[in-house]
């Protein structure tokens, strides 16, 4: 198992001294070449999650239970090791590329440093490199690309250079944090299949994070459903989406699209027919 998250509680303590927990108990595994949707409402404690998860919650925040990355307990890293495993084996995607971007810098120049931060490579090399991550996530005319800043690029094309930024290390696993929440439907259903591409071409696994049980449905090959913290069900998406047995996922699936809602319908076996 790549990443196994056993019993997962986390609570944050506020300066009078007062602890809230916001994770109850999340239970959560993903392998190589799968994607596991995370889906919930505001305030869930989906990105909770995944900050845990790459060992990024603040000071205030107590975690118990296991975070298993590749056999070794996140919770018990230091600090450096950590950095480490941020930068070389876990890929983050955020929801507005620009938090992820330095609007100062060119887009080709920005991925081929934070490349060389990591390898030793050349600078030209590392341009080679960038040029092909931005080719990777389809970005048209990506040689001219290379030299805009973000600003000059739209919100789609910038979300494609996060997602080229989060690859160039060849991460084993990839978080998303509802990456195509700011992106308009066309352009989120473009960056979703990227996604998937790069799980089934480079092997990642990909926790993708949304509050769209429909973004969820297209690619996830397994769903978690968090409600208040709880995980209300955690299973194969197809089967999830036939057979719900909590009230909220059937609320969630009922505010699908008549059309989404259908293609679930006429979908008779494995979740690989999902995609
Ligand atoms: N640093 C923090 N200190 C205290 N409470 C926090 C902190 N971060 C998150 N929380 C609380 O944890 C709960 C879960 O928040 P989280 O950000 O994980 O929700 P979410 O599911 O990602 O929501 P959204 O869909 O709006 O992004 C919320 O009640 C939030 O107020
Ligand atoms: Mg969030």
């Amino acid at each position: 198992m790549m990443l196994d998250i056993k019993n997962l509680k986390v609570s944050f303590q506020n300066s009078k001294g007062s602890e809230t927990e916001v994770l109850h108990g999340i239970n959560l595994s993903i392998n190589r070449g799968e994607t596991l949707g995370i889906v919930g409402e505001s305030g869930s404690g989906k990105s909770v999650l995944s900050l845990a998860t790459i060992g990024l919650l603040p000071a205030n925040a107590k975690i118990t239970g296991e975070i298993l990355f590749q056999g070794n307990n996140l919770l018990t890293m230091s600090e450096k090791q950590l950095c480490k495993l941020r930068g070389a084996n876990i890929g983050l995607i955020f929801q507005e590329p620009m938090t992820a971007l330095n609007p100062a810098m060119k887009v080709g120049k920005q991925i081929a440093e934070s490349l060389r931060l990591h390898t030793k490579i050349s600078r030209k090399e590392a341009q080679q490199a960038a040029l092909q991550l931005l080719e990777m996530v389809k970005i048209p005319d990506a040689k001219r690309k290379m030299e805009c800043y973000p600003h000059e690029m739209s919100g789609g094309q910038r979300q494609r250079v996060g997602i080229a930024i989060a690859i160039a290390l060849k991460p084993d696993l990839l978080i998303a944090d509802e990456p195509t929440t700011a992106l308009d439907v066309t352009v989120q259903a473009e960056i979703l299949d990227i996604l998937d591409e790069l799980v089934t071409e480079l092997g990642i696994a990909l926790i993708l994070i949304s509050h769209d049980l429909g973004v969820i449905a297209r690619i996830a090959d397994k769903t978690l459903v968090m409600y208040h913290g709880n995980e209300m069900e955690h299973g194969e998406t197809a089967d999830i989406l036939r057979r719900p047995t909590h009230d909220y996922t059937k609320k969630l699936l009922a505010a699908l699209p008549r059309r989404t809602r259908l293609d679930f319908d006429n979908v008779p076996f494995a979740q690989g027919e999902l995609k």
